[in-house]
């Protein structure tokens, strides 16, 4: 299932606009605070996906009948990208344990590139709810690898895919490839290039939000 969080019109929106836009990119801590409330948001809409029981809290004058979720949640991001937009989703899941996959391009001189995995580390995932986020959902190649390498560390109850900009290309891949994933995006657009970036996109994003690297 693939929820376009964009089809309404929401505050969201806005958020978006802003990350995309040259002139307010050039404000890093602006661009971060985006993403972030960007993945505030999908942590609210996937939380109407939990699983919920009755509680009670104590209040000063008296007791309060609630609903409260007992699920378990492992957040998973890849680096260095998905930092900002991981930190938005914790602020909202905020008992979440977490994971973390280091993945870059390698590029060749042919303009061709793989993705090399360096590092994943991750809780327990058995019977959790996990959600893995990248900023941008480009060709989905660091996506299905990232599903992948997650998948091995246990059976989740639910796995949710959360991104701010993807292809048409890449979602369709991804919910290909993976039909029992929830894939939930910001914005979609139709083009990628050559190199794989996302057109009208917004760019880099690891640069944006963190300045530019050295290229390997
Ligand atoms: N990663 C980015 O940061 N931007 C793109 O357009 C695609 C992948």
């Amino acid at each position: 299932m693939i929820y376009r969080l964009f089809e309404n019109n929401t505050v969201l929106n806005q958020f978006v606009a802003e990350i995309r836009d040259v002139k307010i990119q050039t404000d890093r801590l602006r661009f971060r605070r985006n993403m972030e409330r960007i993945g505030e948001i999908f942590a609210y809409e996937i939380s109407k996906k939990l699983s919920y029981e009755k509680a009670k809290v104590e209040t000063p004058l008296g007791v309060a009948k609630c609903q409260l979720s007992k699920d378990r949640i492992v957040l998973t991001t890849i680096l260095r990208a998905g930092l900002p937009l991981h930190n938005g989703l914790l602020s909202y899941l905020d008992h979440a344990d977490n994971g973390f996959i280091s993945a870059y391009r390698k590029h060749h001189k042919d303009g061709t590139f793989d993705i090399r995995m360096q590092y994943v580390t991750c809780p327990d995932i058995d019977d959790a709810v996990v959600i893995i986020s990248d900023p941008m959902l480009a060709t989905g190649a660091s996506m299905k690898q990232a599903v992948e390498a997650i998948l091995e560390y246990g059976k989740p109850k639910q796995m949710h895919i959360v991104v701010a900009i993807a292809s048409s290309t890449g979602l369709a891949y991804l919910n290909r490839l993976f039909p029992d994933v929830s894939i939930w995006v910001a914005a979609e657009d139709e083009e990628l290039t050559a190199k794989a970036y996302i057109v009208p996109g917004l760019g880099d994003a690891g640069d944006l939000a963190f300045g530019s690297k050295l290229q390997d």
